[in-house]
């Protein structure tokens, strides 16, 4: 599996027989003025939660693949749906087999409101597991118990994506802890730098994981890494 950073909370994942993004924000993100939206092919456009900075893009990325289903909870595809984007809804602790592999859309603690008012259900994360590979794409998210109960009913974690910027998620201490919870000592940190409040010392989250024997890898924008 290859995984490359977009950018803020954007991920881009190719399994063996197929492509998938998450949250995309690029347009309105200036450290990701180099990545072209219009060169993006994929199968499967993935929501955490209806936030702006996680569905800005979806829109422009839907239409210029007609084919790509959108996945996230019920409210948010039923939302898209209106303006004729394809989807599966899916719901917290429900999962449900693709082609590529299964996901479950897990629980998360923050909020969540699509971009004109409307109720944006309420916010989660996913457990995507491939024949090979399980990743935790954790959305924005605060350091919650439930997240003890992703090594209880998943296979063993490859890699956790977490959310490490503070403010509005948790930053890289409670991640740190968080990667305890899930059993999961390699994580990629995701949504930072992208606004002032949310400006990661990189030198001190990286340290901070060292010294409690884990791994948190930091991605160039649009660098990749394979697991
Ligand atoms: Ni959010
Ligand atoms: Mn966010």
């Amino acid at each position: 599996m290859n995984i490359t950073f977009l950018g803020h909370a954007t991920i881009f994942i190719e399994t063996e027989n197929t492509k998938l993004i998450v949250d995309p924000f690029i347009s309105g993100n200036n450290l990701a003025a180099h990545i072209d939206i219009n060169a993006l092919k994929v199968d499967y456009i993935l929501i955490t939660h209806g936030h702006q900075d996680h569905v800005l893009d979806v829109e422009a990325i839907a239409k210029n693949n007609p084919k790509a289903m959108l996945i996230s909870n019920y409210e948010i595809v039923q939302w898209f749906g209106e303006k004729g984007i394809n989807g599966h809804p899916l719901n917290h602790g429900g999962k449900h087999h693709f082609d590529f592999g299964s996901l479950k859309y897990v629980n998360a603690i923050h909020s969540s409101i699509l971009p004109d008012g409307s109720y944006g259900g309420n916010p989660g994360g996913f457990v995507l597991t491939t024949p090979s590979k399980c990743v935790y794409i954790a959305g924005d998210t605060a350091l919650t118990l439930d997240m003890k109960l992703i090594p209880e009913t998943s296979p063993t974690l490859d890699l956790a994506i977490l959310p490490i910027g503070d403010n509005f998620t948790m930053g890289y201490e409670d991640a740190s802890i968080a990667s305890d919870f899930i059993r999961c000592n390699k994580v990629m940190g995701y949504h930072y730098d992208t606004f002032p409040p949310i400006k990661l010392d990189k030198t001190a989250a990286q340290s901070h994981f060292e010294s409690k024997g884990k791994e948190l890898i930091l991605l160039d924008i649009g660098s990749s890494i394979s697991i």
